[in-house]
């Protein structure tokens, strides 16, 4: 499934993210509306398009309704470089921890990925084409030195199995009266047809392989671990990586080629301009727990410093330029979804000039009974099917009839009531202890049905249910 996001009306968008949320329409049709905008921004002229600001959006809602839920959809559309971030992540520059403008810069390393992909799918044809070639020559190296038999001739022949032998034995033995060079490029052909086959898979070849000079090294300091990052970049691309060879089966060097000629044959420089645009223009980073930075009223330290990360958020949200490992990117028309179930804060806690900044405010409602039956049912990843899927694996049949799943939905929300109302993870916990012991005892069950009636949901859970005390600790 590749659906390009640009491409999407946004009655599409919706129809999409109802696949998997149930309800919660306001949300996802300010979300479908926020990212139709951006193609549209698109097709203004310039003086126009560079006026246009995208309109930020807040998602309020308690917690487990579908808030990040939401963005791990919108992730899934493809088209868009997305970054998904956590707010209490983040501290504020000068502190030890990650700066905010991190956020942009992970953000261009996915849209770098993205397009990287894209570019190399493009190639990859070519990158096959050469591949093969490479191994041949690796397979018969006589062959194509138009000599005799090397040292590392008689190597190969060693390797193989037995019986395959050494290519340079074959060249000798036609070579006999005929066009030697006819005869070798047979013996190509008839190679190509076995390695196309996969019958020399697991033939032993010796590749080169180029060895970053560099080990791995971290700097976990703050911000200078990004700027560490680019500098070694530079370093190790001047110096130049290690060649190192190896010994390895042809399906395995396979695939080390194809990724090296993949990488020669999309120029880097271009993957990056490209990504940087990308991001530019079509970016979105959804800022998870942006609830948790927002402070009451001063109680010390840890608040100054979250207020610090949302005065660090303010420029990068308004439009700023931010240095990555790709080059100069400017924040003014990524789109920022910020969300937060604001438990025990409020939006207005936020300092207002970043209240300023998401415009759009959508409420998502908590979820009641009758969502939760269509939340067990309905959903592409639906618990219910979920786990009738894994039981089958032990080869049980689970079979809910309606009514159980009825029987599930009210005592999933009369807990929620009772208890803490933590919306839809519920269900998980619910789901979890109803299907304990056939989880347990499902090996010793293989090839019957269980039938879950009503009465099979309340006989394992109503005891549960009724004591407060109870429910509390195991649900
Ligand atoms: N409206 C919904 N439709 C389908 N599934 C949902 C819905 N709401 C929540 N869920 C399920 O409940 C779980 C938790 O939801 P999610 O992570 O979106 O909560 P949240 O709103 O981000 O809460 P929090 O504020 O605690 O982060 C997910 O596994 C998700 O599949
Ligand atoms: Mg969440």
């Amino acid at each position: 499934m590749k659906l390009e996001l640009q491409n999407l009306t946004p009655k599409e968008i919706v129809a999409e993210l109802d696949k998997f949320i149930i309800g919660q329409d306001k949300a996802k049709k300010a979300v479908a509306i926020a990212l139709r905008n951006r193609m549209r921004r698109r097709q203004l002229p310039e003086e126009l398009r560079d006026e246009v600001a995208p309109k930020n959006i807040i998602m309020m809602g308690p917690t487990g309704v579908g808030k990040t839920e939401i963005a791990r959809r919108l992730s899934k559309l493809t088209g868009a470089p997305f970054l998904k971030v956590e707010a209490t992540k983040y501290t504020e520059v000068g502190y030890v921890g990650r700066d905010v403008e991190s956020m942009v810069r992970d953000l261009v390393s996915a849209s770098v990925s993205m397009v990287k992909a894209e570019l190399q799918e493009e190639v990859k044809e070519e990158a096959e084409r050469r591949t093969e070639e490479a191994l041949l020559d690796l397979l018969l190296p006589g062959v194509k030195q138009h000599g005799g038999e090397t040292e590392s001739d008689s190597r190969e022949s060693g390797h193989g199995g037995g019986e395959e032998p050494g290519s340079p034995i074959l060249v000798s033995e036609g070579a006999s009266g005929t066009n030697v060079e006819e005869t070798r490029s047979q013996t190509r052909e008839k190679f190509r047809k076995r390695l196309r086959e996969g019958k020399l898979d697991d033939k032993e070849v010796e590749i080169q392989v180029t060895k970053s000079n560099f080990p791995a090294i971290e700097i976990f300091s703050g911000s200078s671990f990004e700027e560490m990052d680019l500098n070694l970049g530079n370093l190790s691309n001047l110096l130049g990586g290690k060649k190192k060879r190896k010994r390895t089966s042809v399906k395995q060097a396979r695939e080390t080629l194809m990724q090296e000629e993949m990488e020669k044959l999309v120029d880097s420089d271009r993957v990056s301009e490209i990504a940087r645009h990308r991001a530019e223009e079509m970016g979105i980073i959804f800022i998870d727990e942006i609830d948790k930075i927002a402070a009451k009223e001063n109680r010390g330290g840890v608040d100054v410093s979250r207020e610090g990360v949302q005065r660090d958020i303010l420029p990068i949200v308004e439009g700023a330029t931010v240095n990555t490992k790709h080059g100069m990117v400017d924040t003014s028309h990524i789109l920022f979804i910020a969300a937060g179930a604001f438990h025990s804060s409020k939006p207005s806690d936020l300092i207002p000039e970043l209240q300023g900044r998401f415009p759009l405010r959508v409420e998502l409602e908590a979820l009641h009974a009758a969502d939760f039956f269509r939340i067990l049912t309905q959903p592409q990843n639906a618990l219910i099917r979920q786990y009738v899927e894994l039981l089958k694996v032990e080869g049980v049949d689970l079979e809910f009839t309606d009514d159980a799943i009825g029987e599930l939905s009210e005592i999933a929300a009369s807990v929620n009531t009772k208890t803490e109302n933590i919306g839809a993870r519920r269900l998980h916990t619910i789901m979890e202890l109803l299907l304990e012991e056939v989880s347990f005892n499902a090996p010793d069950l293989k090839g019957q049905k269980i039938p879950i009636t009503p009465e099979y949901v309340k006989e394992r859970l109503e005891k549960i249910v009724e004591d407060q005390d109870l429910s509390r600790f195991i649900l």
